[in-house]
């Protein structure tokens, strides 16, 4: 209500003077208008502009007198013409209105003090002070002189007022959307996300705190003797498939002698291919149908950090499981893949996996670097992981993992990793980049 009442007023007006006169007029609490008009600067939908005023408020005395009169004015109209005795006057006002009330009454010389009677000294008295009271609690101007007056007596104090004049800002739009603070599904499959406004990123607020890490099992796959450490390990446990299908793969699948213990260890995970295996461990406990899998995820290895080498990254996964796929369609797909991205030149060379076979890297052309670049790795699962875990013998499966950051390397002109991931990012940059949709230009 309040918010509909700041930005329609400036649909039409170019200035709210005064939000306190403001929330007057629009019989709505001035607390309640500055609360929208601070949230509505914060967004720019306004510009608001502090204005500060010096204000009285009535003490808890001052607002009995405006209530009931002064005490020097109800000290008169208790006296009765023939004058009254000042011990019947004290008892019919009370200690504190007699002793003030005959202070002020005598100052102002409406009433004669007697040794023992009190009388009158003239015949009518109007109570300014009442009157100047009641003024200054409906905000109205008073002298500086009766000011100094009521001050002196403390029945008035000082408060500061502080209010907005506000007026159209950079983002001003009649009505304002409550900022989506994430793109879901929904807007996806509804269309609406092309209008969506986001929230701001908070870059000071404190994350959720982190539950463990990517661990995936050390053993997930046999090591490999060529290249010594696969998995150029870091260190962290999960098991992603049941002991018993490892033990099937590695005991039936590749006559490896395989230590529970081992197996055990934890580690970060080096490679999201320990995804893949446990969907397609899924996959075999039903009747075989051919499917596709993906996942984005983050992966960490043990490498020395330089510029197109980083210790954790992004890995895109995907397989394609169905009967009688070949090394050319795996090719195919990944060259599908790079040049919807717009990477048409691609390079592929045989590589050792200890899950597949044949294996092939990727490579992507560099053009800064003038250099082919790695961006992935590849290959076809082998028997010795697709028969233990029950798939059917023509059952082929092609799969992939690439990174995210080297071809986004490629694509951007970026040379050093560095700038696109972990703690150097230019965090302006990040502020200040248009959003890009890779492959819609
Ligand atoms: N796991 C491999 C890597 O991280 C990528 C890969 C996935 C290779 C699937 C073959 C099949 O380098």
């Amino acid at each position: 209500m309040a918010e509909e009442a700041v930005l329609g007023f400036l649909e039409k007006n170019e200035l709210i003077t005064d939000s306190g006169e403001f929330a007057v007029e629009q019989g709505i609490s001035h607390d309640e208008i500055v609360n929208v008009i601070k949230s509505l600067n914060g967004f720019r939908f306004v510009d608001a502009q502090d204005i500060k005023k010096e204000r009285w408020q009535l003490t808890a005395e001052g607002k009995t007198y405006a209530a009931n009169g002064s005490p020097e004015f109800q000290l008169f109209m208790a006296i009765p013409q023939e004058g009254i005795s000042r011990v019947e006057l004290q008892k019919k006002l009370g200690d504190s209105v007699f002793k003030i009330g005959c202070q002020q009454a005598i100052k102002n010389k409406w009433v004669e003090m007697g040794k023992s009677q009190v009388s009158r000294k003239v015949a009518h008295v109007d109570d300014n002070v009442k009157a100047m009271l009641v003024r200054i609690n409906d905000g109205e101007a008073v002298s500086q002189e009766e000011i100094d007056a009521l001050k002196r007596r403390k029945l008035i104090s000082p408060q500061i007022w502080k209010g907005y004049s506000v007026r159209k800002g950079p983002n001003y739009a009649p009505k304002r959307r409550k900022p989506a603070t994430d793109l879901t599904r929904e807007n996806l499959q509804r269309g609406d996300w092309k209008d969506l406004q986001f929230k701001e990123y908070n870059f000071s607020a404190k994350g959720l705190p982190a539950e463990g890490g990517t661990a995936t099992n050390a053993d997930d796959f046999p090591s490999d003797g060529i290249r010594g450490d696969a998995h150029k390990q870091l260190c962290g446990k999960q098991n992603l498939l049941p002991q018993r299908c490892f033990r099937k793969i590695m005991l039936r699948g590749y006559q490896y002698d395989w230590k529970r213990d081992e197996a055990n260890k934890n580690l970060l995970r080096t490679h999201t291919t320990a995804v893949s295996s446990r969907m397609l461990y899924a996959l075999a406990q039903k009747p075989f149908e051919a499917k596709k899998y993906y996942s984005v995820d983050r992966v960490f290895r043990n490498e020395a950090v330089d510029r197109t080498h980083l210790a954790e990254f992004h890995q895109i996964e995907g397989l394609i499981c169905d009967r009688g796929l070949n090394l050319g369609d795996l090719q195919g797909v990944l060259y599908d893949f790079f040049s919807r991205l717009g990477m048409s030149k691609l390079r592929f060379k045989p590589a050792y996996n200890p899950y597949t076979e044949p294996s092939m890297e990727i490579f992507g052309y560099h053009e800064g670097f003038k250099k082919w670049v790695e961006v992935g790795n590849s290959g076809m699962f082998r028997p010795e992981m697709l028969l233990p875990m029950g798939l059917p013998e023509d059952v082929r499966v092609i799969a992939w993992g690439l990174s995210l950051e080297r071809p986004t390397m490629i694509l951007y002109g970026i040379d050093n990793i560095r700038d696109l991931f972990g703690h150097k990012v230019d965090l302006s940059l990040i502020k200040s980049n248009p959003i890009c949709r890779i492959g819609l230009q």
